[in-house]
């Protein structure tokens, strides 16, 4: 049986925080969805916790 999924676009707010940062990196490495983050970048943002995913296109 073939399954098939209707590819979104999630817009994840404090993705570079430390849930948002959990969220994206979920959402790019375990589903086919692509992702846009909007991160202020204060304090608590942390692009490197998103290196696992920051070379995926989506
Ligand atoms: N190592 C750990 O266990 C650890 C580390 C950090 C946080 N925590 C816990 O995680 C929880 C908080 O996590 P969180 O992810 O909700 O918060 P966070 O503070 O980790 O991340 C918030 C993110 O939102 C961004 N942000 C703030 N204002 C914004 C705005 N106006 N527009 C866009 N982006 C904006 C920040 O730049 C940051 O990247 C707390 O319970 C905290 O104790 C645990």
């Amino acid at each position: 049986m073939k399954y098939s999924i209707n590819v979104k676009t999630f817009l994840i707010t404090g993705g570079a925080g430390f849930i948002g940062s959990a969220v994206v990196s979920e959402l790019i490495q375990h589903t086919p969805h692509r992702v846009i983050n909007a991160d202020k970048l204060t304090y608590a943002g942390n692009l490197g916790s998103l290196s696992s995913v920051e070379a995926d296109k989506r």
